[in-house]
């Protein structure tokens, strides 16, 4: 190797080594499940409020806690739904995607650090966690059943299982 070359080679290294030590963003380039693969052109439910604290009493250690911020998209079929009044049913295919921030810094330059998804699997007459798929991650696989997401989301019960909805940005955000 010539020596410009060698120089070169270890600069790229450091550099690529200072980009991946870095709490970097999520890439969402990625090959993942087409149900929320374009999310981010969906409508951002939370824009111009204040995603932030913990309103339910809830958020304790998870969803980034109470330091966090999250936006929150709602794809097509499920926004009429969200953006509408109580008694919240969404309609199967509904996707709800939530980005999560560590701390207002990070909000503001826009670099999440996790998602987590639900989406409406099936229906049935009353709510049930069972109708909802739960999955962590852009590349998260889909989990019909998780006992941990659904355990506490059962709050939110009669809203169908989920929390933010426009009557709780406008009680909150
Ligand atoms: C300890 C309680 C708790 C657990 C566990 C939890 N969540 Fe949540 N989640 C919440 C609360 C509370 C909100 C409302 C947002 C807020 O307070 O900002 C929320 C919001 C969400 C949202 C946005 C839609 C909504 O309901 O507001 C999604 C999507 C979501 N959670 C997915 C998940 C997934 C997937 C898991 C499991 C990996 C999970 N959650 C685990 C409490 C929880």
């Amino acid at each position: 190797m010539k020596p410009s070359s060698f120089i070169k080679a270890g600069l790229f290294l450091t550099v690529s080594g200072l980009v991946a030590g870095c709490a970097s963003a999520p890439d969402y380039s990625g090959d993942t499940d087409s149900r929320w693969a374009d999310f981010k052109s969906w409508t951002k439910i939370t824009e111009g409020r204040t995603g932030t604290g913990d309103p339910t009493g809830l958020v304790s250690g998870v969803h980034k806690g109470r330091e966090g911020y999250r936006d929150v998209y709602v794809n097509d079929v499920g926004l009429a739904t969200n953006q509408g009044t109580a008694p919240y049913k969404y309609p199967v295919g509904s996707v709800i995607v939530k980005e999560q921030f560590d701390d207002l810094a990070a909000f503001k330059a826009q670099k999440p650090t996790d998602l987590t998804i639900m989406v409406k699997l099936r229906d049935s007459a009353t709510p049930d966690a069972k109708n909802w798929g739960w999955a962590a991650g852009y590349d998260g696989k889909l989990e019909e059943t998780n006992a941990f997401c659904s355990g506490c989301h059962s709050v939110a019960a009669k809203d169908d299982f989920v929390f933010t909805n426009e009557d709780f940005l406008k009680k909150f955000h």
